[in-house]
């Protein structure tokens, strides 16, 4: 038997002003996008902003259903609009904000496991890093230089 431990790296921004002064507007572009979420029936929202090499900024937010499962989070509905809009360019950050309407959020809050096995897809089709900065609606910021760090055991097109 042989013990594996996978390490990851994150970097902590103390809040939004600490950003690189490019990161800031397309963090606001999410808080903007957040704000737009039809979200009620969980009272969280959540804002994606993508920014594409050809300069296009893509955003996207939660939008819920009745019929819950039907629902999609901000992350999927951003990437699969930068995908079907976009086919040929690159992804080269994101940015994310969730909110809730119950209680405040202050910490990091990372994309939910479906949203990263999304984003592993682009990231592995366009063979650049996607980086990742995500917060609450206030407080820290964490950035991950690559959606590899936030799913280590990615389950990818090698295994079919
Ligand atoms: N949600 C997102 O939009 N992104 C995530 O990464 C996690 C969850 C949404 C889905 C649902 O509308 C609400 O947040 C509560 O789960």
């Amino acid at each position: 038997m042989k013990e594996i431990k996978i390490e990851t790296t994150l970097y902590i921004y103390q809040d939004l002003d600490a950003l690189p002064t490019d990161i800031i507007p397309l963090m606001q572009k999410a808080f903007k996008a957040r704000n737009r979420a039809y979200a009620p029936y969980s009272n969280f929202t959540v804002g994606a902003a993508l920014l594409l090499d050809n300069g296009e900024i893509i955003t996207g937010n939660n939008q819920e259903n009745a019929s819950y499962p039907s629902g999609l989070c901000a992350e999927r509905t951003a990437i699969y609009y930068a995908g079907s809009q976009y086919p040929d360019a690159k992804i080269i950050r994101m940015a994310i904000s969730a909110g809730s309407k119950n209680n405040p959020t202050t910490k990091p809050i990372p994309p939910c496991g479906a949203c990263r096995q999304a984003i592993a897809e682009y990231e592995i089709k366009q063979e650049t890093p996607i980086e990742i900065y995500f917060m609450g609606e206030t407080g820290k910021v964490a950035r991950s230089n690559s959606l590899a760090n936030l799913l280590p055991l990615v389950f990818d097109k090698t295994v079919l």
